[in-house]
C-alpha cells in the first residue's frame, strides 16, 4: 500500500509534480475536476463531492499530496467549496481509509496583511494575518491538518507555498519558490520518519528572502535554487514604494476586495 493520491493534477504544480513521480517511478492516482491538458492519466473528481473523494479515497491510498482547490482569491461560495468543504472531505476521508499522511498545500498568504518585510523576515511564530477568503480557507486546512494529527494520528506537513511562478518583479524575486525545490519539500512530506505535524514556508533560498523557517521545522530538506540564479528580476533591487502591492505581505492579494462585490480579478 503505497500509492500517492495527487489532488490538483491537471494544475500548474499538479502538472510538475505527476510528472516529478512519474521520473521517480511512484506509484500515483491523479485526479482533479478537469483533464490534464498535456493528456496525462487524470481521474475527475470533485473535491467537495465528498462520495467521489471517498471513492479515490479507498483505492489502495497511503498518502495524500493536496494542491487541489481554488488557487487564488474568488467569492465565497466557490472558496467554500473548492477549499472548504474540499478540503475536509480530503482530511474526513483519509481518516476513514486509514490514510497515513497528507501534505497539504496552504499558502504564504495565511501571513499577508503584515507589513512587508524589510530588515527581519517573517517567521514561523508570525500571527495568522490572512489576505483574503482564499487564505482563510487554507488556514482553516492548516487547522485541519493539526486537528486531524492531534486527535486521529494522521501525519500533516503544511506548506505554505509562496511564490512558485516566474518571478516578474524584485518582490516575487524574494518570494519564489523554484518548482524543483517545492518537488522535493513535497517529497520530505512524504518520506520523513515521524513527520508528526509541521509547517513550513516552501520558499527558495532567495536573497533578501521574506520568510524564514524559524524556529526550525526539523525538516530533512534545504532549497537547492534561490532567485540569484535567474539574473533577473534582481531580488535585491528596492521596491517601489508608492505601490499599495508592496505595502503589504500578500501584495495584490491585500489590495483586492470582497470578490462578491467586484469582478476585477
Ligand atoms: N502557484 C503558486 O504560486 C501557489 C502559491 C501558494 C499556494 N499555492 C497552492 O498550491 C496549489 C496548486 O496551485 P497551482 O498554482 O497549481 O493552482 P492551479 O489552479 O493551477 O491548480 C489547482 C487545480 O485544482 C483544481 N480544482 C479546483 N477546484 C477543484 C475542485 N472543486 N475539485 C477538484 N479539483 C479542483 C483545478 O482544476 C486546478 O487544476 C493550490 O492549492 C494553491 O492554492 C500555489
Amino acid at each position: 500500500m503505497s500509492t500517492i493520491l495527487l489532488t490538483g493534477a491537471s494544475g500548474r504544480l499538479g502538472t510538475h509534480m505527476r510528472r516529478w513521480f512519474a521520473q521517480k517511478g511512484r506509484a500515483v492516482l491523479a485526479t482533479d475536476i478537469r483533464p490534464a491538458e498535456d493528456g496525462g492519466a487524470v481521474e475527475i473528481a470533485d473535491l467537495s463531492d465528498r462520495e467521489a473523494v471517498d471513492r479515490l479515497m479507498a483505492r489502495d491510498i497511503y498518502s495524500v499530496v493536496h494542491l487541489g482547490g481554488m488557487a487564488k482569491e474568488a467569492g465565497w461560495q466557490t472558496v467554500l467549496d473548492a477549499n472548504i468543504i474540499g478540503s475536509y472531505n480530503i482530511f474526513e476521508s483519509a481518516r476513514k481509509a486509514g490514510v497515513k499522511r497528507v501534505v497539504y498545500a496552504s499558502t504564504y498568504h495565511v501571513v499577508g496583511m503584515h507589513p512587508t518585510p524589510t530588515d527581519a523576515p517573517i517567521d514561523l511564530d508570525a500571527a495568522y494575518r490572512p489576505d483574503s477568503l482564499y487564505a482563510v480557507s487554507k488556514a482553516f486546512g492548516e487547522m485541519l491538518g493539526r486537528l486531524y494529527f492531534d486527535k486521529f494520528g494522521i501525519e500533516c506537513l503544511a506548506i505554505r507555498i509562496c511564490t512558485a511562478g516566474d518571478p516578474g518583479t524584485p518582490r516575487e524575486a524574494r518570494l519564489w519558490l523554484n518548482r524543483d525545490d517545492l518537488a522535493t519539500l513535497i517529497e520530505t512530506g512524504l518520506d520523513q520518519p515521524d513527520l508528526g505535524h509541521r509547517i513550513v514556508y516552501g520558499i527558495s533560498n532567495n536573497p533578501r528572502k521574506m520568510m524564514v523557517n524559524e524556529p526550525d521545522p526539523g525538516l530533512d530538506w534545504a532549497p537547492a535554487h534561490g532567485s540569484a540564479e535567474l539574473g533577473k528580476p534582481d531580488p535585491l533591487a528596492p521596491l517601489d514604494e508608492t505601490d499599495p502591492r508592496n505595502r503589504l505581505l500578500g501584495g495584490a492579494f491585500s489590495t483586492w476586495g470582497h470578490q462578491d462585490d467586484k469582478s476585477d480579478l
